[in-house]
C-alpha cells in the first residue's frame, strides 16, 4: 500500500455529506452563522474574515495598509507567493535568515534589518511550529510597523498559551486542502482592525462574483483529491501514475505536486477563486469540532515516528521545545546526506513525501533589497528538508510502513 502526500481526516458520513451539500446547498446562512459563532468564540476580540484563500487575505491586508515603496520584511523561508504579491504591489522586500533549530525567522537578526522605511514584518510559523512572536512583537509595537502572522500552517498552535495569529495586527490561516482545519480550499483572516475587516468584506462583495463553473471545478478537484488522500485508494488509483511521471517527467510531476503554491503562474490573480460553498463551510465546521481529537492523534503519531527513527545517523529532527503546544501538522525531517537517493528510494517503496525545498525565497528571482547578505542557515538546511505526512487519519499500520520505509531508505544515505 502506498502512503500519499497527505490525508484528510474524514469518514464516510462526512464524504457523502460533502456531495449532498454541494448539490443541495440549503440553509447556507445557517452554516455560515454557525462557523462565525465558532470562530468568534475562538478568536475573541478579533474581527474575522472567512475567505476563498489565505493568499487573498494577505493581498488585501497589504493593499489596505501599505503603499508603493514601503519596506516589508520576511524571513528567508517564507511562502514564496507572498513575496510575489509584495513585489507586485511594488513594496521593497528585505529578508532575515532563519534560526537553525526551527527554520523560523531568527529574531536576533531582525532588529538590525529594521529601518525607518520598514512598514511591515511578516512572520511565518513554519511547519506549524511558532516563532518567537513575543520577541518580534517588541520590535513592531512602538514603531508603528504592521505585524502579520502567516499562520497558514499553525492553526491550533499556541505560544505562551495564546494561539498564533492573536499576537499580530493580522493573522492569516489557510484552510486549503492539505491544511488543518481544511474547508477544502479557503482561508481565515483575523485582525484587530475594524477598517480592514470592512475593507475586505467590501472588496470581496465587489470583486468575487458567484461562478458556478469555478465552484464546480473546485468541487471536482476536491473530490479527486479527497479520494486520493486515502492510502488504499491512492495506491490503486494514482500512485503508479505518479511513479511513472516522477521517473519519466519529473518536471510535470513537481508541477502537479506544488501547483497549490501559485508560483508558476505569471501574475497573482486575486479573483481566481469563488466564495466558499455550503459544503466547504460544513466540512470546515466538522473539522473544527474535532480539532482536539485530531491533534492528540497527530502528536501520538509524531512521537511514535520519532521513537522509531531517532537513532538513524543521517536523519536529523528539527529541534523543537517540548513545552510548546504546537499542532503537529507537519513532520519534517532533515536528511543530512544523499537526500535525492533517500527520497527516491522512499518513493519507490510507495511513501510519497514532500520535498520541502521550496521555501528558500532567494530562489525565485524576486527583487530583494539585501540579496547579497548571508542567508547561510536557509541555504544550508532548506535542500535537506523532507515532509513525511502526518494525519490523524493514519493507522498504526500506515505508520509502521512509513517507519520501515525510512529505515530502508536510510541505507542509501551512507
Ligand atoms: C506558509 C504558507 N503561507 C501561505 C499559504 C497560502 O495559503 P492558501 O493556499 O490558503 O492561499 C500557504 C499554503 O500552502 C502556506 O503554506
Amino acid at each position: 500500500m502506498a502512503i500519499p502526500f497527505f490525508s484528510i481526516d474524514l469518514n464516510n458520513r462526512e464524504f457523502f455529506k460533502i456531495i449532498k451539500d454541494f448539490f443541495l446547498p440549503v440553509n447556507f446562512k445557517k452554516s455560515q452563522n454557525e462557523i462565525n459563532l465558532f470562530l468568534n468564540e475562538r478568536f475573541k476580540n478579533k474581527y474575522i474574515n472567512l475567505l476563498p484563500s489565505a493568499r487573498l487575505g494577505f493581498y488585501l491586508a497589504l493593499k489596505k495598509n501599505l503603499k508603493e515603496g514601503d519596506e516589508i520584511i520576511f524571513s528567508s523561508m517564507s511562502f514564496p507567493l507572498y513575496l510575489k504579491i509584495a513585489s507586485e504591489l511594488k513594496l521593497k522586500i528585505k529578508l532575515v535568515d532563519v534560526d537553525s533549530k526551527t527554520m523560523n525567522i531568527d529574531h536576533k537578526l531582525l532588529e538590525e534589518k529594521i529601518s525607518k522605511n520598514t512598514k511591515c514584518i511578516v512572520v511565518t510559523h513554519l511547519f506549524g511550529y511558532p516563532c518567537k512572536i513575543d520577541e518580534i512583537k517588541k520590535f513592531t509595537q512602538d514603531r508603528n510597523i504592521l505585524l502579520i502572522e502567516d499562520c497558514a500552517q499553525s492553526f491550533d498552535t499556541f505560544y505562551n498559551n495564546t494561539e498564533t495569529g492573536m499576537f499580530g495586527d493580522v493573522g492569516i490561516y489557510s484552510c486549503s486542502l492539505i491544511k488543518i482545519p481544511t474547508t477544502l480550499s479557503g482561508g481565515i483572516l483575523i485582525s484587530s482592525n475594524k477598517e480592514l475587516n470592512k475593507y475586505i468584506n467590501k472588496w470581496t462583495e465587489d470583486n468575487i462574483k458567484f461562478s458556478f463553473k469555478k465552484k464546480f471545478l473546485l468541487f471536482m478537484k476536491n473530490i479527486v483529491s479527497v479520494i486520493n488522500s486515502f492510502p488504499f485508494l491512492y495506491s490503486i488509483l494514482t500512485s503508479k501514475i505518479f511513479f511513472f511521471l516522477d521517473k519519466f517527467n519529473p518536471r510535470i510531476y513537481r508541477k502537479i505536486i506544488y501547483s497549490g503554491m501559485g508560483i508558476s503562474t505569471k501574475k497573482f490573480d486575486a479573483m481566481e477563486r469563488s466564495t466558499l460553498s455550503k459544503y466547504q463551510i460544513e466540512f470546515g465546521l466538522s473539522q473544527l469540532k474535532k480539532l482536539d481529537q485530531m491533534k492528540i492523534r497527530r502528536k501520538e503519531n509524531i512521537e511514535y515516528l520519532i521513537k522509531n527513527i531517532k537513532n538513524l545517523e543521517n536523519i536529523e529532527l528539527l529541534d523543537y521545545d517540548n513545552d510548546i503546544d504546537w499542532n503537529y501538522q507537519y513532520f519534517v525531517i532533515k536528511i543530512k546526506k544523499n537526500f535525492e537517493k533517500f527520497n527516491k528510494n522512499l518513493f519507490k517503496q510507495g511513501i510519497h513525501a514532500m520535498e520541502e525545498n521550496v521555501w528558500n525565497c532567494l530562489d525565485y528571482n524576486y527583487e530583494i533589497q539585501n540579496y547579497s547578505d548571508n542567508f547561510q542557515v536557509t541555504s544550508k538546511n532548506n535542500p535537506k528538508l523532507l515532509r513525511i505526512q502526518n494525519s490523524s487519519y493514519l493507522s498504526k499500520n500506515h505508520l509502521d510502513k512509513i517507519i520501515m520505509g525510512i529505515n530502508k531508505a536510510h541505507e542509501y544515505t551512507k
